[in-house]
């Protein structure tokens, strides 16, 4: 039984930072204060800039709200490889997060933005199958076409988070976020790269995606499997596989911290995991630690009467990162879908994203908002 479904306290967000993770769980190796240290100064500098030429053109000191500028390590450090850990947030990046909700005296010079005259188009339209018609003219039309902050459009955000809310109601909102990005595949390479070290294993259900596992190959993962049977996924296999490791009888393979499940339609084979087994999973992750990837491209296209149960509306113990996609509804072609999980976990995407491909497509997300 989880800990936590118990009954238990959550560990507060803003806790006592932890210091290192036990001996043999993750890689966690360094002091998390002096890595908080090391981006302390450079963003002070950066504000002390802002503070100064907000004072020397005469602007409000509140005009500009204040940076993010902390990876903060918390609960689940443990899942993140000694890269993720060194990340920290791109200034430009942070700036942009800042200029989206900043007073409109504000002049963005961070980013080279084009100006809105010089972009050559006047109108921007989609027209539905049923006639309906999304025109994007004006300063909506420099909206869609312009730089986004990494997370995505904020109304968008905001829209998805309500979405997630109305479908999977996640317990304490407040240790979790939502992330847009360029289709299920591109949250889900990350968290792989924020996690995976060479030779880590990680648990799956076979026979697995292929996207998966061509993405942990270049790890040489070993990939910890149970199988579809008759009755659905063999959790007995999971588990005899788990204690069989942990009890060091296989000590060739390394304690997995990640389990990968497409729970709807799983592709290739088409079996759906019922809510039931997602239970008796869960309590597996729980017990083994393991974080739980939930992608599930899928999910609102199954032929069950009713919408399944999600492992993220089941997750006590915060431990679940879902994905989700645009890609089977809109069209793949759209790069669309979203992220939603534990907040560090969120903010290590974030900063990838913030180096990589900056952020989704600012005009697919403003179509998707509308
Ligand atoms: C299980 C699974 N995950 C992820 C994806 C990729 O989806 P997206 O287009 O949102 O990146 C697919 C696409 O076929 C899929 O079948």
């Amino acid at each position: 039984m989880c800990p936590l479904a118990a009954g238990g306290d959550w560990p507060a967000a803003s806790a006592e930072p932890r210091k290192r993770v036990p001996s043999g769980r993750g890689t966690y190796s360094r002091d998390p204060h002096s890595r908080r240290e090391g981006c302390r100064s450079s963003f002070q500098a950066l504000r002390a800039h802002q503070r100064f030429t907000m004072r020397k053109f005469g602007l409000l000191s509140k005009a500009l709200p204040k940076l993010q500028t902390k990876n903060v390590p918390g609960e689940h450090t443990s899942f993140m490889n000694e890269l993720a850990l060194e990340r920290k947030p791109s200034i430009l990046r942070e700036l942009m997060k800042n200029h989206a909700t900043a007073s409109k005296n504000v002049v963005f010079i961070g980013e080279g933005l084009p100006h809105p005259e010089t972009i050559p188009f006047s109108e921007v339209s989609f027209t539905l199958k049923d006639g309906t018609k999304k025109v994007f003219t004006g300063s909506e039309l420099v909206t869609a076409i312009n730089y986004l902050p990494t997370q995505g459009n904020p109304k968008l955000v905001q829209k998805l988070r309500e979405f997630m809310d109305r479908f999977h109601a996640p317990l304490r909102w407040e240790d979790r976020d939502v992330i847009a990005t360029a289709g299920s595949q591109d949250g889900l390479s990350k968290v792989i790269e924020m996690s995976l070290q060479k030779g880590d294993a990680i648990v799956v259900a076979d026979p697995v995606y292929s996207g998966l596992a061509s993405n942990v190959r270049p790890y040489k993962a070993q990939l910890i499997s149970a199988q579809y049977r008759k009755n659905g996924l063999d959790t007995v296999e999971m588990k005899d596989k788990l204690t069989a490791i942990w009890s060091s009888r296989s000590k060739d393979v390394k304690i997995p911290k990640i389990l990968y499940i497409n729970p709807v339609a799983n592709n290739p084979s088409g079996h759906v995991i019922s809510d039931e087994q997602k239970r008796e999973i869960y309590e597996i992750a729980c017990e083994f630690n393991l974080l739980v990837l939930e992608d599930d491209p899928y999910y609102f296209l199954g032929f069950q009467d009713e919408l399944p149960k999600s492992f993220l509306s089941m997750d006590t113990e915060n431990r679940v990162v879902r994905f989700d996609s645009f890609s089977k509804i809109f069209g793949g072609g759209l790069r669309a879908g979203w992220m939603t999980g534990p907040k560090e976990i969120v903010r290590i995407v974030e900063m990838h994203m913030q180096v990589s491909v900056l952020h989704a497509s600012s005009l697919t997300q403003v179509n998707l908002k509308k």
